[in-house]
């Protein structure tokens, strides 16, 4: 979803620095995007990296004035014998709920402070933090059965957790911030269609009011809504884009 994130605003007319944790790929990801625009490695969790990061682009730019928080880990389960019984809550291994943590939350706020003071400091900004519908309304653990009924893995507990974490730290940031005019604004997404399995996605579709998956393409219109003047009266919002999924 980040490429599509990073699409949606290249086409809007912003200058975007691609990020994610494999260099060569974003770079590569960029250059498809047009020659202004920059593919860079960070560590969302690690402190030294978005100080380098922030360093370089203020050299190159001079600014920063958008900025999406997207990374996540949202667990998947290599192993799909083991998956049921590792995603059960009763077994959760604190490593993976310590990972979640630092990359979902810590993450979100790392790149808050270091990328968001900048706009702070210039008293212009939109910072862009996706959550989930999980960050709202429980996992549906039944979509995760396969056919037979049996549970292929539980949505685990990190993710929704993680998630509603993001939410309120919008609302707190968007507090703190708004003297500064920055605007700081979640994007609750839902599941967006990947080659999932039928059943799969059938049953989720059926449990959203539009009747289908979301496209990748579906978060483009909001993305460039928050990131622009188009949504300069809005901070601290929770923008819930998935098929209706939480409205039920
Ligand atoms: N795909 C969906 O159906 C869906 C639905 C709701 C919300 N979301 C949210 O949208 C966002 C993107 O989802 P996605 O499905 O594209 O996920 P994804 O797993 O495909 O992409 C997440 C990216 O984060 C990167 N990442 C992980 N740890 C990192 C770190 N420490 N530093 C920098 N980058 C790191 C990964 O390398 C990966 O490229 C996530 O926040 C996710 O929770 C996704």
């Amino acid at each position: 979803m980040g490429k599509e994130h990073c699409r949606a605003l290249a086409e809007a007319g912003a200058t975007v620095i691609a990020a994610d944790v494999d260099e060569k790929k974003c770079k590569d990801f960029a250059s498809q995007l047009g020659s202004n625009h920059m593919g860079m490695e960070i560590d969302v969790a690690n402190m030294r990296s978005l100080f380098n990061a922030r360093e370089q682009i203020l050299k190159k730019y001079k600014t920063i004035d958008i900025l999406i928080n997207n990374a996540a880990i949202n667990d998947m389960f290599e192993n799909p014998i083991a998956a049921a019984e590792k995603s059960k809550f009763e077994n959760y291994p604190l490593p993976l709920w310590e990972k979640s943590l630092d990359v979902n939350v810590t993450g979100v706020f790392l790149c808050s402070q270091v990328f968001g003071t900048v706009m702070a400091e210039n008293k212009q900004g939109s910072i862009i933090n996706i959550a989930s519908t999980y960050g709202i309304v429980a996992p549906d653990q039944d979509i995760y059965k396969d056919e037979t009924g049996r549970q292929q893995f539980y949505k685990s507990v990190s993710y929704p957790v993680t998630k509603g974490a993001v939410i309120s730290f919008t609302r707190f940031l968007a507090s703190y911030w708004g003297e500064k005019n920055v605007r700081v604004n979640t994007l609750s997404p839902g599941g967006v269609e990947n080659n999932q399995d039928e059943y799969f996605k059938t049953n989720y579709s059926n449990r959203t009011l539009l009747k289908r998956m979301a496209a990748p393409s579906d978060y483009k219109g909001a993305i460039v809504f928050l990131a622009s003047d188009a949504s300069s009266y809005m901070t601290g919002a929770n923008l819930v884009v998935d098929g209706g999924w939480t409205a039920i």
